[in-house]
């Protein structure tokens, strides 16, 4: 292979430029040349794709974001948006596409390489729902924002003797909540994989507070049923019964835009780094994750039919551990 190019797509994430700095620094050691494609699959349609050399990836390793851009794009769902993509790669003579991206990328990426052309995936969202990766790329560096503003909401709960509501992102996902639940030491949590009724949260908050807590804290999910938004709708009806005083804070964005942990920068180092070796070998058709403390590759076609499990084990263990 001479030639490949490299998206990034669906959800920003951080630590997704240092996985572009290691795909073309690995793939120009290998003799290859890369273009870049702006704006995910929208640039694959409309042919918006560059050369990047080595020096053009100098500088971003510690950025969050996308310098390539990304976006999520309807028409490469259609036959046609695909061919002409497919049209596009051809024409500039590429033969290998490395898709860095959580689940709807890698149905494109699994589209395109059931069209013929090489692809491998590289498992990339904040969501960490991508089967075929135990943690993806820009995780660690959500969590650890959602983690930052959860202590500097307990402050100002305790100072107060409120009840904090945070709302964390995930999609149809718990994983966040459930972590920065479990490490920022919530009352509750609330996830769509074990959803909560708010009788029973305020049942808890009565529990707490007559056990003299200081403030109490529950994180939500983003796509839980109760999300903060219907919560505080109830808590703003039947708030008097639960002895705190609510405030609500959805922490949306700011949760994707943050600087890339260490964690993040050495994993999307990796995982960019293997899908090139692999292109490299000719081997495609790929996820390239991180299974049990290693890079593992999954075939993309059992990566899009199989959704990945929640651990609720941690569930578990946040309920002792409120008390
Ligand atoms: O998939 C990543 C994610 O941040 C989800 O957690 C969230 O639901 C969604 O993207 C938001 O999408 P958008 O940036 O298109 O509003």
């Amino acid at each position: 292979m001479k030639t490949i190019a490299v998206l990034t797509s669906g959800g920003d994430a951080p630590g997704m430029n240092a996985a572009v700095r290691a795909i073309v620094r690995t793939a120009v050691g290998q003799g290859m040349a890369v273009y870049g494609v702006n704006r995910g699959f929208e640039g694959l349609i409309s042919d918006f794709m560059s050369p990047l050399s080595a020096r053009d990836v100098g500088g971003i390793i510690q950025l969050g974001g996308t310098f390539l851009g990304s976006a999520r794009c309807a028409e490469f769902v259609t036959p046609a948006g695909r061919e002409r993509a497919l049209r596009n790669l051809q024409q500039r003579g590429i033969q290998g596409v490395v898709i860095i991206g959580g689940n709807g990328s890698q149905q494109g990426a699994y589209a395109l390489s059931q069209m013929g052309m090489p692809v491998v995936g590289v498992a990339s969202t904040i969501d960490n729902d991508l089967y075929g990766s135990d943690i993806t790329i820009g995780v660690d560096t959500a969590l650890n924002i959602a983690l930052e503003s959860i202590d500097r909401l307990r402050v100002t709960a305790s100072s107060h003797q409120r009840a904090l509501l945070v709302e964390v992102m995930g999609r149809h996902c718990g994983y966040l909540a459930l972590m920065a639940g479990v490490a920022g030491g919530a009352e509750d949590i609330v996830i769509p994989e074990r959803e909560l009724d708010p009788e029973t949260i305020g049942r808890n908050l009565r529990d707490a507070y007559s056990r003299g807590k200081k403030h109490a804290l529950i994180v939500v999910a983003e796509g839980a049923e109760y999300n903060a938004q219907k919560l505080m709708a109830y808590f703003k009806e039947h708030g008097d019964l639960f002895g705190f005083q609510f405030r609500v804070t959805i922490l949306g964005h700011v949760q994707r835009g943050g600087t890339p942990t260490a964690f993040d920068r050495l994993l999307a180092t990796r995982l960019g780094c293997a899908a090139t070796e692999l292109l490299a070998a000719d081997r495609h058709g790929l996820l390239v994750g991180w299974i049990n403390g290693s890079v593992q590759t999954t075939p993309l076609q059992e990566v899009t039919s199989n959704a990945k499990k929640l651990d609720l084990s941690m569930l578990e263990l946040a309920k002792v551990l409120s008390k």
